[in-house]
């Protein structure tokens, strides 16, 4: 056994199978202590939402935070987010220009104020219009001249972000600022915003066995050496990965 970087997504990955994620975090406790593998959460949601799931699941604390897709990072518990990592994605970003672009969308229904921050505008989208949809505003965004990315995640979460920004390579920077190979780092997920994660590097991934048609059809796709697709659902899925991996016993 040795020392790893831990990625995780939260809802429907880490979170989702309450015996699984006991079992798992007893697991990942007692890994940090003993060999300094480092916990990291990589989620769509804003701090707010996921202090709100703190409240409601046993989760570790990690040793950072990946927050809203990508766009923010809090390391060691801070609860302002990571400024190295803000000026980073900043490049080529213009929040006004993208809210005057998606403003002539009426399918876009924008999500609550806490899902919105300076470097991530987010909608719910319905499926049923999303193929239309996404090609028109990519259109838009290059007529503008603007580079941005667009993530669509279970079928209603459509995300726009600084192109420099997502869970990728949002854990890069964590994995370079703590000095891991990418060889000594698994991420782990289940919807189309995990993507990036997977999609990045030589970085180890572990697909968990309820993931979403969007990541499945991207597997397919893209079969890589480094991604295992697992049986169990969830945190199950994560424990089945870590196996096969030789990173749990
Ligand atoms: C979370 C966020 C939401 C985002 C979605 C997909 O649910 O709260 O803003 O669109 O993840 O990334
Ligand atoms: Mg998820």
């Amino acid at each position: 056994m040795q020392s790893f970087m831990f990625v995780t997504d939260l809802d429907n990955t880490l979170v989702g199978n309450d015996a699984a994620l006991l079992e798992l975090n007893q697991n990942l406790g007692q890994h940090r202590k003993k060999y300094e593998t480092k916990i990291v959460y990589a989620t769509g949601r804003s701090l707010f939402l996921y202090q709100q799931l703190k409240r409601e699941k046993k989760l570790l604390d990690p040793d950072a935070l990946i927050a809203a897709v990508g766009t923010e990072i809090y390391i060691n518990g801070s609860q302002i987010p990571d400024t190295h990592w803000s000026e980073k994605i900043s490049a080529g970003w213009d929040e006004e220009l993208v809210l005057s672009v998606t403003g002539c969308f009426p399918e876009l229904i924008p999500q609550s104020n806490s899902e919105q921050n300076h470097f991530k505008v987010s909608f719910q989208l319905n499926e049923a219009d999303a193929a239309r949809v996404i090609p028109q505003l990519k259109l838009q965004f290059r007529r503008q001249h603007l580079d941005i990315k667009i993530l669509y995640s279970s079928g209603i979460d459509l995300d726009i972000i600084p192109v420099s920004s997502d869970k990728g390579q949002a854990m890069q920077f964590l994995r370079q600022k703590w000095g891991f190979i990418a060889e000594d780092t698994v991420a782990c997920g289940d919807s189309g915003n995990d993507i990036a994660l997977f999609a990045i590097g030589e970085e180890k991934g572990i697909i968990v066995g309820n993931a979403r048609p969007e990541l499945l059809e991207w597997h397919r796709d893209n079969p890589g050496k480094y991604c295992y697709l697992a049986k169990n659902t969830c945190a199950g899925g994560i424990i089945e990965g870590l196996k096969y991996f030789g990173l749990m016993e």
